[in-house]
Parts: C-alpha cells; structure tokens; sequence
C-alpha cells in the first residue's frame, strides 16, 4: 500500500469515527476534513497574521480558526482544567517540551509555558496531531481531559501535551499574544 493510500484511509476512518461520535463532536471538527482537502487560495496563503475576537469564546469551549491553511484551537479553560494540568509532573511527560513559538527553544512543558502570554484561562494550539496530522477532537476528549485524535490514538491533556499514543509531541503553540483583553493575533 502506498503513503497517498493510506492517507485516504486515515481520512475515511477519521470522517467514519467523526459521524458516529456525533454527539460529541463539535461541527468545526467534522468540517475540517473536508476543507483541508480544498486548496488554499494564494490570498489566504500570504495572510501570515491573523486577529482573532474571543469574546464569544465562553469559559469551557474552543473556537477553531483556519490559519495559513491549518485549524487553530483557542480553548477557554475552566479552572478544573487548569488544575489538572497543572497537576502534573512535566518530567513524566512522553514530551518535556513545552513546543511553544514564543518561548525559548528548550523551555519546559509546564502548563504556563503552554498557555498564552502567561494567561492561564486561554490555550491556543495547532490542531494538528503530531502523528500524521488528523485533526484531534477536543471538549476534553481522551483520556487526559483535552483533546482525542482518533486517527490511531493519541491522547492529549488540557494542556494539549501528549499523554498516550503514537504522536511524538505536544500540540504545537504558535506565534500569538493577546492584543487588548479581547483579541487574539495569530503570526
Ligand atoms: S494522526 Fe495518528 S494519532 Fe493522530
């Protein structure tokens, strides 16, 4: 079986488990499948900076946005997920590092090296999995009270680290600051 076979087959399973488990997941998460399967137009390639306005985003929900072609997760924690992911032990982790853009290449994976400018409440993420790149379920899917990519299994925490399964690393954090208290720039 070729690379581009299997990829087919990873989509199918992925759109497959997304239409069974409708119930939880959220209609961002079962549309992305399709659009990524569109090319990007020039024009939103070369729109390498994004604002984002969270203000609808309530606490314990997420917003996708597509950036530069790819889901972006802005997550709205509650405390009791900040509190899990504070609770645990970075050097247990299957990745110590903390994957994070702003930061210093080696910064631990703490969950304030994860969140946003130090802004425990908001966790912002590629949300693509370190895997093969499915795009993972989230509302505190898996295992570890985050995000589930059920493509083949990978289990990530509330601070989007990678707790269980085949993906190598933490969900990458990409360039982003707050701008104001009520918006979010991306690049
Ligand atoms: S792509 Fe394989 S577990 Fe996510």
């Amino acid at each position: 079986m070729s690379h581009a076979d299997d990829h087919e087959g990873t989509r199918r399973d992925f759109l497959y488990y997304a239409t069974a488990g409708a119930g939880v997941v959220t209609a961002g998460a079962a549309v992305w499948p399709l659009v990524n399967q569109m090319n990007p137009s020039a024009d939103v390639q070369a729109l390498s900076s994004i604002r984002v306005d969270i203000s609808g985003v309530a606490e314990g929900t997420q917003l996708t946005v597509k950036w530069l072609g790819k889901p972006v997760f802005i997550r709205h924690r509650t405390a009791d997920e900040i509190e899990s992911a504070n609770s645990v032990d970075v050097s247990s982790l299957p990745d110590s590092n903390a994957r994070n853009a702003n930061l210093a290449a080696d910064a631990d994976a703490t969950d304030a090296n994860r969140a946003l400018d130090g802004e425990e409440k908001w966790l912002v993420m590629m949300g693509v999995c370190t895997h093969l790149g499915c795009v993972p379920l989230g509302d505190g899917a898996g295992d570890f009270g985050g995000w589930f990519c059920p493509c083949h299994g990978s289990h990530y925490d509330a601070a989007g680290r990678i707790r269980r399964g085949p993906a190598p690393e933490n969900l990458p954090v990409p360039v982003a600051a707050f701008d104001g208290e009520t918006t979010i720039v991306l690049g």
